[in-house]
């Protein structure tokens, strides 16, 4: 079974744990709506490769994992796009789940998601229940205080926050969670991961800023320009797009060169590369690159010459 075929199918299973006869049927719609279609599903891929890498030796567990963390990255995208947050009418092209549902339930649908994230690993740990309570470990912190993603959206009610902080927060410790429990789920050191799932988190939220600059919002599937309307803090409002993209590039550098020895560590680096040219694609570096000689040149003949003294 291919990795995104695998992903879907433990999605699935897990949402189906709590759909019943008699359960609030517009709370369940709205929770499907949350979660399918998806987006890239890049956090579970990242965590199924890692597990493969390190031999995969409890599947159950790694996809448990693996669908625990696209369902707190869902939840999160939900309560995200609240009008007490971000404000958004569209998510993955489709109305968000409070354009669709409505605030309360929108609410509600990231709560039970997240409950769900966690039944799903508690109810996959039969087979090694020590690796469940270590990978339960490396998730939780992913995700709540100090330093998880909730963490993370907190600095955005903060007056102020340095950006470094506030993107390893807001995504890279999800990045992080996913690499790390990909390889406890498969028996291996979680910590030994951590580093290629920090530096691809940093990078994703870069490449999210630039994206929020450069993209057309329909093939995104969301609105353009609301860290400039918002005020959030941003890689390419604070170092410009040429800045910005500089700084992704050497963060996707850092995550290859972070890969550690394992079998698949090939298709690994493979698999960031990919994603990297996914996330920013090779014509709007040529883009940013090019506005950014033509803006440079503009200034300098606009320049006016020093005075010339006679001799
Ligand atoms: C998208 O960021 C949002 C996040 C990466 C995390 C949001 C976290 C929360 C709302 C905390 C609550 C967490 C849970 C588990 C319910 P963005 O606004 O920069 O990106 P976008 O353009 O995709 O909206
Ligand atoms: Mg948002």
């Amino acid at each position: 079974m291919d990795t995104m075929t695998r992903i879907e199918h433990a999605l699935r299973a897990a949402m189906a744990i709590g759909e019943a006869p008699g359960a609030p049927p517009r709370l369940a719609a709205a929770m499907r709506h949350a979660v399918f279609p998806g987006g890239a599903r890049i956090r579970p891929q990242l965590c199924l490769a890692v597990a493969r890498g390190c031999g995969d030796s409890d599947p159950a567990l790694a996809d448990a994992a693996a669908v625990s963390i696209e369902l707190l990255h869902c939840a999160s995208l939900v309560h995200d796009d609240l009008p007490c947050f971000d404000d958004a009418p569209t998510r993955r092209g489709l109305p968000s789940v409070h354009s669709a549902y409505g605030e309360r339930l929108a609410v509600l649908a990231g709560d039970a998601l997240i409950v769900r994230a966690f039944q799903t690993l508690g109810l996959a740990g039969a087979r090694s229940p020590l690796r469940m309570v270590r990978v339960m470990g490396t998730i939780g912190p992913g995700v709540g205080m100090p330093f998880g993603i909730v963490a993370g959206q907190a600095w955005e009610c903060e007056p102020r926050v340095a950006l470094s902080d506030y993107q390893r927060a807001k995504t890279g410790a999800l990045f992080a969670a996913a690499t790390a429990a990909g390889a406890e789920a498969a028996g291996a050191d979680g910590d030994a991961w951590r580093a290629l799932g920090e530096w691809l988190g940093e990078a994703y939220q870069v490449a999210d800023d630039i994206r929020d600059v450069m993209a057309d919002p329909a093939v995104l599937g969301k609105p353009i320009g609301r860290d400039v309307a918002l005020g959030r803090p941003s890689s390419a409002i604070e170092q410009g797009l040429l800045g910005a993209l500089e700084h992704f590039d050497r963060l996707v550098a850092c995550a290859i060169e972070a890969v550690p020895p394992c079998r698949g560590s090939a298709q690994l680096r493979e698999l960031v590369r990919m994603e990297s040219e996914r996330l920013v694609p090779k014509a709007w570096s040529v883009q940013i690159t090019r506005d950014h000689a033509v803006a440079t040149h503009k200034a300098a003949v606009r320049r006016p010459s020093a005075p010339t003294t006679a001799p």
